[in-house]
């Protein structure tokens, strides 16, 4: 028998967003003196990035989403017995069975009917938790009228070496509704599953949380899966939504997985090549007529991470108006694995102008998920122009998020190694333990409200706490 008290909307999507980031940053300039550049810019220049975020050994997987789905929850005034599912997305991994999501079950209080559970799949994890989170949603919600919960959370550390800059650390939480702002577009989403080792972390490979990682190829990769994905969103923005010649014009944002931000112009580049390509419109194209003619004239290159001058020529308008500006919080905090693509929800909305959001014309933002190994997908939201305070709300919380960013308190390269040094004994240091980093707050600050690990017990049980939420 199937029971049902009405029709399933069809505006289910993101009608929330948090995040949360540690307290301390390293700046990339310092970083590229200390690790010995002689001339200034790889880090700056070459991958894009200006800060780094990291936390010290009382933060973990669990910790940062328990503090970010506290702050989702308060952020937006949410009865916790509102929630239904909550699915949980990280490849830190503390527990190789309990899941995260069973450690965030305390912030619901009495309400223990909540589904969904952890889902890894490197920096995808997050795309795979928000698409099974609608789904849930689609099932239950004309019957019980419950919300949706999704959370990315990570730390992103590497051995000393070249990737050892690409780290970083957070967590973001999304809240699921109908009636929802960013409302998903249904049926468009492309995807494309590999098997290859281009980042991965076999279990007894290292003694901490470092990953084995072929950078060159996982950017080969990335960049692969991205054309393949976007080839196939267009077939299906065609055939299913009558969409003809789409391009990057038809968007007002584009997001994508953040390693480094300079990965993400490389990805533009290639995106408008191929628009270009298949006769598609280009932003400023009248400025350029012969480089875009040019690119229309050529074959796809075999290589797509060769980038050539014109195709990055041709898609500097479009990273200027519809990506760089979104990713300051990438810039500043570094890749954070699966939240890296969802922080640029928040970049979106705190520049989204009331003004022109009343300009009528209809908003679109396309989203690249890219996880290593491999699993990518190319999917859109649609910017619901009905939802005046609920869309204020998320500019609000956005907004403040950014703001956030100045607070925290830079270190000196020296004193992240040292960091990165405590986190590696922690990892293997014998039951019970405390975190070192628990005995000087001085040096390892943590935010209002911020939930931290206390102890870990002869059981390896983790413990977690919950710093003061007023400002001292
Ligand atoms: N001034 C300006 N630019 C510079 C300078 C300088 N002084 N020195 C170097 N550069 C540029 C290079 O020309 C290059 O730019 P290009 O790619 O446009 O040619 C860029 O800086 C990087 O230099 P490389 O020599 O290519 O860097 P290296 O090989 O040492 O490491 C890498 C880069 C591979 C990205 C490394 O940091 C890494 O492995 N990171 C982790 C892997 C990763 O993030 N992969 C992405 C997808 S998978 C995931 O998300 C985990």
């Amino acid at each position: 028998m199937v029971f049902s008290n009405g029709d399933v909307p069809d505006d289910f999507g993101v009608s929330g967003v948090s995040c949360y980031f540690p307290a301390s940053f390293v700046r990339q300039e310092a970083l590229e003196k200390a690790h010995g550049h002689k001339e200034p810019g790889k880090y700056t220049i070459g991958l894009g990035q200006t800060e780094m975020a990291f936390c010290s050994d009382k933060e973990d997987s669990v910790s940062l989403a328990l503090t970010v789905t506290q702050m989702l929850l308060d952020e937006y005034e949410i009865d916790p017995s509102s929630v239904g599912f909550l699915g949980v997305a990280s490849e830190t991994l503390v527990d190789k069975s309990k899941s995260i999501k069973s450690a965030l079950m305390p912030l619901f209080g009495d309400n223990t009917d909540i589904s969904g559970v952890d889902v890894k799949h490197a920096c995808y994890g997050g795309t795979q938790a928000l698409f099974d989170g609608l789904g849930w949603l689609h099932r239950t919600y004309p019957i019980q009228h419950r919300l949706a919960i999704v959370v990315c959370t990570d730390i992103a550390v590497y051995a000393d070496g070249p990737a050892r800059c690409t780290g970083g650390a957070g967590a973001v939480a999304l809240l699921l509704s109908p009636g929802a702002p960013l409302v998903f577009d249904n049926g468009l989403e492309s995807t494309h599953g590999h098997h290859g080792y281009d980042f991965f972390k076999p279990v007894g490979a290292h003694n901490c949380e470092y990953p084995i990682v072929a950078g060159k190829e996982s950017i080969s990769a990335y960049l692969s899966a991205l054309s393949t994905c976007y080839k196939l969103y267009k077939r299906k923005s065609k055939a299913y939504a009558g969409r003809d010649k789409l391009s990057l014009v038809d968007f007002d944002a584009a997001c994508f997985h953040s390693p480094f931000t300079k990965l993400v112009r490389k990805a533009v580049a290639v995106m408008v090549a191929e628009d270009a390509r298949e006769g598609g419109r280009v932003r400023g194209e009248e400025k350029m007529e012969g480089i875009v003619a040019g690119l229309r004239a050529q074959e796809e290159p075999s290589d797509l991470s060769v980038i050539s001058p014109e195709s990055l020529k041709a898609s500097e308008q479009t990273w200027q108006e519809i990506t760089s500006p979104n990713l300051e919080m990438n810039r500043r905090l570094g890749n954070m694995y699966t939240p890296s693509l969802y922080v640029q929800l928040v970049g979106y909305l705190s520049r989204l102008e009331e003004e022109k959001r009343e300009e009528g014309r209809e908003r679109r933002i396309l989203m690249y998920s890219y996880g290593s190994g491999s699993m990518a997908s190319v999917y859109s939201f649609t910017l619901n122009e009905g939802m005046t305070e609920r869309l204020r709300r998320m500019i609000d919380v956005s907004r403040s998020i950014v703001g956030r960013l100045d607070e925290r308190e830079e270190r000196t390269p020296e004193e992240y190694g040292e960091t990165m040094a405590q986190r590696e004994k922690f990892y293997t240091q014998r039951v019970p333990s405390t975190p070192s980093s628990l005995s000087s707050s001085s040096l390892y600050p943590l935010f209002p409200g911020t939930f931290h690990l206390s102890s870990i017990d002869d059981q390896y049980r983790r413990q977690y706490a919950r710093v003061d939420t007023r400002r001292v």
